[in-house]
């Protein structure tokens, strides 16, 4: 089998590209326009707010996820290691970056360890769509599964991203090997998430991929970190970076993207990326009907600083959530649920 690898200064390329600010949309997330009510004479304490969840069986101390960023290189394994050590003490999920480079070259494999770091918390593995499309089968997803020890399999689907980059665009086959890969991957009990990265998904995307049978949806949407941008940043020519340019604000708000996706399915579990800055942003999508709310860009300036500016992120983020909960005089997170105005 032969592979158009990716080379590893590429990812080197986008984690010191999204270091620069010039990779937030401009267009916001949507969450903004929603508000909480203030339940000023409620008879509750801050102390009893519950902010845990379940996901696949495991309990979570709060609905937050460190997505998926990188991987395959030392300097990813560094990163994936502190932020596995910060979600295992926060008990909150996380998930690897791509695993092509460790499937492609089995010496990177190495390179994605991170289980002995968080032993017990819920960890996602990570391929693309565009290689299910070329290369990669059921093989490559069991083999990206058992690499990290992972509870389940995310599967990003970052079309607009390959475009920008003259990556992999043929996508005709999608339909047919989705449906043939959930259904091995069901057998063997790995459960499948589709993700978008950050240009959202429309209700017929979603339906399709409940269609084909993915156990859960990650709507990653538009209002943070822009993949078009990034890709303009990492271009190797002009039109490269005129064509990250063009698209750098294309994408559905993620506040859409979860109300896409609830209009087609009111059970499937549900993660909301894409733009959410603080512990309010995690609530509001909860409250749209997000299970669980996942952050990048900040995970990854945080985790850049130093172990304990990623731990501090954490913690702010879980209070804040609490705090919110309480202002708005809700125990626990179905009571979220339906409430913002
Ligand atoms: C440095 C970096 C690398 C990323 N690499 C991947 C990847 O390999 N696979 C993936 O599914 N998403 C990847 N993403 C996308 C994020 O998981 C997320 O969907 C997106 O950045 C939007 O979230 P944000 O606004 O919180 O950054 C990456 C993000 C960052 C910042």
């Amino acid at each position: 089998m032969t592979f158009k690898t990716r080379e590893p200064s590429a990812k080197l390329a986008h984690i010191e590209a999204c270091l620069n600010a010039d990779v937030e949309y401009q267009k916001t997330t949507g969450l903004e326009k929603y508000d909480f009510v203030n339940q000023a004479a409620k008879s509750i304490s801050l102390k009893e707010i519950d902010t845990s969840t379940c996901m696949l069986g495991k309990r979570l101390n709060a609905p937050l996820m460190i997505a998926p960023m990188t991987g395959g290189i030392e300097r990813g394994l560094e990163l994936n290691q502190r932020w596995a050590r910060a979600a295992e003490h926060w008990q909150i999920a996380m998930s690897v970056g791509s695993q092509r480079i460790g499937l492609e070259d089995p010496s990177k494999a190495a390179f994605f360890q991170i289980r002995k770091h968080a032993p017990t918390t819920l960890i996602f593995g990570n391929i693309g769509a565009a290689q299910i499309c070329r290369d990669f089968g059921i093989d490559e997803a069991k083999k990206a599964v058992e690499m990290i020890e992972a509870d389940a399999l995310f599967i990003h689907f970052n079309a607009m991203q390959e475009a920008c980059q003259d990556g992999d665009v043929d996508f005709k086959d999608l339909d047919r090997k989705l449906t043939e890969m959930c259904s091995a991957l069901k057998k063997v009990g790995i459960p499948v998430f589709a993700r978008e990265v950050c240009f959202g998904l429309s209700p017929e995307a979603a339906k399709r991929l409940i269609d084909v049978g993915v156990d859960g949806i990650d709507c990653a949407g538009a209002g943070g970190t822009s993949w078009a941008k990034v890709e303009a940043l990492c271009a190797k020519n002009d039109r490269q970076k005129k064509m990250g340019h063009c698209f750098g604000e294309w994408g559905i708000p993620t506040a859409t993207s979860i109300l896409n996706v609830r209009s087609v399915s009111t059970d499937i579990p549900l993660i909301a990326t894409g733009g959410l800055r603080s512990g309010i942003d995690v609530a509001k999508v909860i409250a749209l009907g997000a299970d669980l709310g996942a952050m990048a860009r900040p995970m990854l300036l945080a985790a850049c600083t130093s172990e304990q500016a990623l731990f501090e992120l954490i913690e702010d983020v879980i209070a804040q959530l609490r705090v919110c909960m309480f202002g708005a005089g809700t125990p626990s997170l179905k009571d979220l649920k339906n409430i913002l105005f």
